[in-house]
């Protein structure tokens, strides 16, 4: 059976929340542009002939794995697809976020959709020394609101919690596995707010994510989910009606 089987047909949508956050953020005819010029970093990312030597601290391990990567393959697979960002972007601008956290920086692309409008405050963390450097370097060129956070997200995000202003929008984006996926929400939500959207990426990568998925569906505080099959969006407004769609992107 399809998975596309269970989405919502845009008009069956009633609750007048999601079918504006659809109509102006989701919905591809009129979703927010590609930029241009982050999409041609991404492309010289795409053309990088470098190796790099990446310290992986996600998939749950507990033990620091290292391992050499091309550049290219980081660029092509390993960073979040350019309608995802357009759609975070979109996200953004529409409710007028400010404060935004990244878990999982990677090369900094998806930081520069994040941190185009000149309001937001983007926070990214990233564990991998050669991703950080990677990154640093492009952000502290493009951007003047992105601070990048290096280390290990289950030390760096409690101490950056501790004394960070409430947060609007956080992308879990690092370790996508079951405990850390939690753990990382529950903190999150201490910073929260009624209009804070957690977005998750990969969702249904694993059985592993699957369960996490399920569970966040299922916490007291969240009234509203949208599962975008790669990325699930959160909402935990009390004045939103408890609802969980599936939506064709
Ligand atoms: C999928 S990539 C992030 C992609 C990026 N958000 C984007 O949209 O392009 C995940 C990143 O999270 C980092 N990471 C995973 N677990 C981490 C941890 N526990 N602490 C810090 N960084 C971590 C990895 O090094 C990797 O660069």
């Amino acid at each position: 059976m399809s998975y596309w089987l269970d989405a919502v047909n845009i008009h069956s949508l009633q609750s007048p929340f999601v079918y504006e956050v659809y109509k102006n953020v989701i919905d591809k005819r009129k979703r927010v542009s590609a930029d241009p010029q982050i999409e041609k970093i991404r492309e010289k990312f795409k053309s990088s002939l470098n190796v790099i030597e990446v310290n992986d601290l996600g998939s749950g391990s507990s033990i620091e794995k290292s391992e050499y990567r091309k550049v290219t393959d980081i660029a092509s697979y390993g960073v979040t697809e350019k309608k995802y960002s357009q759609i975070m972007l979109g996200l953004i601008q529409y409710m007028n976020f400010k404060n935004v956290i990244e878990l999982g920086t990677s090369l900094g692309i998806n930081t520069l959709y994040l941190s185009k409008p000149d309001q937001t405050q983007v926070t990214t963390f990233e564990g991998s020394t050669s991703l950080v450097n990677i990154a640093t370097e492009l952000l502290n060129d493009q951007r003047k609101n992105v601070q990048v956070v290096e280390g290990n997200i289950d030390t760096s995000l409690p101490k950056f919690l501790e004394t960070s202003p409430p947060i609007d929008l956080a992308f879990l984006d690092a370790n996508h596995s079951y405990n850390p996926t939690l753990k990382y929400f529950d903190l999150l939500l201490g910073k929260s707010h009624d209009e804070t959207c957690f977005i998750f990426d990969d969702i249904h990568l694993s059985r592993e994510m699957n369960e996490a998925w399920k569970h966040i569906r299922g916490h007291y505080q969240v009234t509203l989910t949208l599962d975008l099959f790669q990325i699930g969006m959160v909402f935990i407004n009390p004045e939103i009606r408890k609802r969980h769609y599936v939506l064709e992107t």
